[in-house]
């Protein structure tokens, strides 16, 4: 059974659903099938060899690799436009492996200031334990990553769109920086997806992704993926270390060197169903963005306007701080799907929430469904006083813009804003 597979000039959402799908493979399903197999059979002692000599691709183990999440790792180099990609067990992995790939103890690498509170916590706490120092940078102030670099840096690292404080970096310019320098640029792009921006058409090295969020879009998978552009030199004496992974594309080296030392050795797979549901959710991810961004940009302002909320953080707003960095990333298709704003107190905060009717209370983002969380208390609560207050903000809330009616999301927020006394 063959599928027509000529992609050439397909826009986005056309390449969101068919790219990676190999129908002659899948005896003509539509959907990759799930590979639920630990171990695949080699009729030779012979093929098997050289399968864990790489002079085959097939599949041996799947910690190593597997056929669906293979497809979903050619799905989503092909989105980002990347070269390759490594599929990972959560976002956290997939950070945790491309960070580690590049560092040895007594390394540094510049981050931004302001990141996702796992992705704060691995960097400041648990890397400080092998000798790895952190240097943090504000997102907005390329001057500030210049001067943190020193010859100990390996890296930077940012978020496109940051978590929760949604500041949006000038990719551009923060990879000359680090180009400049000779070392990579890693994007976290969760909160954008490539819908909305692709970092490494910007000049990023790697994108690294939560594919639980708007990937999957339905809350039912975790994963994460390390996707690499192919054009970073690692051919310097910076990154000499690497010369043993260039194996038959040198372009490869970080991914290579990812997948045989940390992803394969830390045991960072996802399991296969997960990368199905996350194949299924991308068909959909154009039409659920597009959705998500009108939805963002409906609610803030109705948010702005009511007389409980005392400031509403939305780059859509024509005052924000990154709004002109954002239409200029984003090519006019949006904002992003993530709000924060600010009430009286926390008692406030807690009665919204309390009160809600549909939006759910809960710990994620990039649902389809609208989320709404109250970090201070939540997320936060066990940090270190000095870094929660540094970090979290009593009387703010975290939203995660669904794809409901807008009507009936902003009805819902307006009876719990209007149960605060
Ligand atoms: C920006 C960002 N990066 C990474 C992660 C971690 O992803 P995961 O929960 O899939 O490990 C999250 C989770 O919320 C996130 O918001």
């Amino acid at each position: 059974m063959s599928h027509n597979k000529t992609l050439d000039n397909c826009r986005f959402e056309t390449r969101a659903i068919h790219e990676g799908t190999d129908a002659d493979a899948w005896e003509g399903a539509t959907l990759p099938p799930i590979y639920q197999s630990a171990a695949h059979i080699h009729e030779t002692a012979d093929s098997l060899s050289r399968t864990f000599a790489g002079q085959s691709r097939d599949h041996i183990y799947m910690r190593l690799s597997n056929p669906t999440n293979q497809h979903l790792e050619q799905k989503l180099a092909a989105l980002e436009s990347g070269k390759a990609a490594v599929v990972t067990s959560s976002g956290m992995a997939a950070i945790s492996n491309a960070c580690m790939t590049l560092l040895r103890a007594g390394d540094e690498f510049v981050a931004s200031s302001a990141l996702f509170m796992s992705t704060f916590s691995l960097f400041s706490n648990v890397f400080k334990k092998y000798g790895i120092t952190v240097r943090f940078a504000h997102p907005l102030k390329p001057g500030e990553v210049a001067a943190a670099i020193n010859e100990k840096t390996r890296f930077v690292y940012m978020e496109t769109i940051t978590n929760p404080g949604m500041e949006i970096a000038d990719i551009r310019a923060v990879a000359d920086i680090a180009h400049e320098n000779g070392i990579p640029l890693l994007m976290d792009n969760t909160l954008a997806s490539p819908w909305l921006c692709r970092p490494l058409e910007l000049g990023a090295d790697i994108v690294l992704h939560s594919t639980t969020k708007y990937f999957s879009g339905h809350g039912g998978a975790m994963g994460g993926v390390v996707i690499d552009r192919g054009e970073f030199d690692w051919q310097t004496e910076k990154f000499e270390d690497f010369s043993p992974f260039a194996g038959r594309d040198p372009s490869l080296s970080f991914l290579t060197r990812m997948w045989k030392e940390h992803h394969v050795n830390c045991g960072t797979t996802p399991a296969p169903f997960h990368s199905y549901l996350t194949a299924i959710g991308l068909s959909t991810l154009g039409v659920r963005m597009e959705k998500h961004m009108a939805n963002a940009f409906t609610v803030a302002g109705f948010l702005k306007k009511h007389p409980k909320v005392n400031w509403v953080n939305y780059p859509g707003f024509d005052d924000h701080p990154c709004h002109d960095t954002a239409k200029s990333q984003f090519g006019n298709r949006g904002f992003g799907t993530m709000l924060t704003f600010g009430l009286e107190n926390q008692e406030a905060c807690f009665t919204l929430i309390d009160n809600l009717k549909m939006i759910l209370n809960l710990a994620n983002l990039g649902d389809c469904k609208s989320l709404i969380i109250h970090p201070y208390s939540s997320q936060y609560v066990s940090f270190p006083q000095e870094v929660r207050d540094r970090l979290a903000d009593p009387c703010l809330i975290r939203f995660s813009v669904g794809i409901e009616h807008a009507d009936d999301i902003c009805r819902d927020l307006d009876q719990a804003l209007n149960a605060i006394g």
